[in-house]
């Protein structure tokens, strides 16, 4: 089939790439040249695994190609795919629709009768009715879960597929869109646009409910002396619980999660309904970060004035150069505003990050970030980072203090190794744990 994939971020690049993959011929659209020129090219503008490639294999092949017309976007495609940014709303919880209204608008001026336009973009619920009764065209929603870091491996192998559709005609469609991934036994959900737009909503929402609940336990671990890891473990048996996404530590971040929440909690205000729930998930959220900053002044005598912090990790997580909304940068952010002098290491984000915070400081790797260092804190667990040596690392920084974020590190390795350690919702170490006044306490600690 003909399809066009309207926005070439990382979304739109995935699903252009991987609708080639699938046998399709496909025209990406975006209104950046520079972007377009960079794609043509075969260069991925942003890290994925895997894109790099699949994009190089098939602009080579003459099935993936990249333009800024509308009107030879329109004249090519059978099927729209539009992928473009739903963004918070510059003073508001709402997200802002511009460009979504924008796409749809400008492919429906130009789209062959009978050519059938699919929203992928995450919107608030009632979008696609609007946009289904305002446009001269089918509109069909047919919403993306792909992570970062698998995005080519969540479009190719999906552990569902949702079409939100008004005719049976646009479910053909989309079914023989996606022919050889159905084949392959991926599930199928046919919904209205209000459910299929609501269970990509639903779907964050669940997901930032369940990373905040491991992270008020951990509040209320740090409160009573537990340890937020064991109980994490110990929930995760119950398979109705599951292990996934009860990582506690700094929290979520990203271009989704907290904008999807915030977005999500606005609509349901204008519709009536109360997902005030959303807003305290949001709140928990942030108030790690706050964790981690008060940690940093604790362990640096009550103040960061003037002190050296080594920041591991900018990207806002491991195997992505994204720095949306990345609780490591906030963070770091916000201890060089207190006067801490502060330097970030990542593998992959430097060059986001020294745009995002030019004033910042940047090492060109863990080590040299570590010299000299008064504090180290441990915020996006790449697996490298889980690979340093702490008795080499020891001998790197002025003082042996980490902070583990992400829950990720051996605390015990690197106890061992001289290190004063400390993790979020875990006990500090034996002597400095402060009196919680809770019965047992005298037997624990004699
Ligand atoms: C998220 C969803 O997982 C995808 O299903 C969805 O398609 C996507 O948003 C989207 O709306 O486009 P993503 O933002 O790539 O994907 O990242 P996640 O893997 O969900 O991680 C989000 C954040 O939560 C990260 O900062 C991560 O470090 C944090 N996290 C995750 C935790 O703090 N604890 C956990 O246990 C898991």
């Amino acid at each position: 089939m003909r399809l066009t994939v309207i926005g070439t971020g990382y979304l739109g690049a995935t699903h252009a790439a991987c609708m080639a993959e699938l046998g399709h011929e496909v025209l990406g659209v975006d209104v950046d040249p520079d972007k377009v020129a960079a794609l043509r090219a075969g260069r991925v503008p942003f890290h994925e695994p895997g894109l790099p490639g699949l994009i190089a294999k098939h602009t080579a092949s003459g099935r993936l190609r990249f333009t800024t017309d509308y009107a030879e976007a329109g004249a090519f495609g059978e099927v729209h795919f539009v992928c473009v940014g739903t963004p918070q709303r510059s003073g508001s919880e709402g997200a802002d629709l511009t460009y979504v209204d924008a796409a749809f608008a400008a492919i429906a001026g130009h789209a062959a009768p009978g050519a059938l336009l699919v929203g992928k973009s995450t919107v608030p619920v009632g979008t696609a009715g609007r946009l289904a009764a305002a446009l001269d065209a089918e509109v069909a929603w047919n919403p993306e879960f792909l992570r970062e870091g698998f995005a080519v491996e969540d479009t190719l192998r999906p552990d569902r597929l949702v079409f939100g559709v008004g005719s049976a005609r646009a479910e053909s469609i989309l079914r023989a869109v996606y022919a050889p991934v159905l084949a392959a036994g991926a599930p199928l959900v046919v919904a209205d646009f209000p459910t299929a737009e609501l269970v990509k909503t639903a779907a964050n929402a669940f997901l930032a409910t369940k990373i905040s609940f491991i992270n008020a336990m951990a509040e209320v671990c740090e409160a009573a002396g537990g340890d937020v890891g064991v109980l994490a473990e110990a929930i995760g048996y119950d398979d109705r619980i599951g292990r996934k996404f009860l990582r506690a530590g700094v929290g979520f971040g990203g271009g989704c999660l907290p904008k999807d929440i915030r977005a999500f909690a606005h609509r349901a205000d204008e519709l009536g309904v109360s997902l005030a729930f959303l807003r305290e998930v949001d709140a928990i959220n942030l108030r790690r970060r706050d964790k981690v900053v008060a940690l940093a002044r604790e362990l640096c005598g009550g103040a960061v004035q003037g002190a050296r912090v080594a920041v591991l990790g900018a990207a806002f997580k491991p195997d992505s150069d994204d720095i949306r909304d990345s609780p490591a940068l906030d963070v770091a952010a916000r201890l060089r505003l207190e006067g801490a002098d502060v330097t970030v290491y990542d593998p992959e984000a430097l060059d986001n990050a020294r745009k995002a915070f030019p004033l910042l400081g940047y090492a060109l790797s863990a080590e040299e970030a570590l010299r000299g260092a008064d504090l180290v804190l441990h915020l996006t667990e790449w697996p490298q980072f889980r690979e340093i040596d702490p008795e080499r690392a020891a001998t790197l920084v002025g003082r042996p203090r980490i902070v583990d974020g992400r829950g990720a590190l051996d605390a015990d390795r690197w106890t061992a190794a001289g290190w004063h350690f400390r993790a979020l919702g875990r006990p500090a170490p034996a002597g400095e744990r402060p009196a919680t006044g809770l019965p047992g306490e005298e037997k624990r600690r004699p």
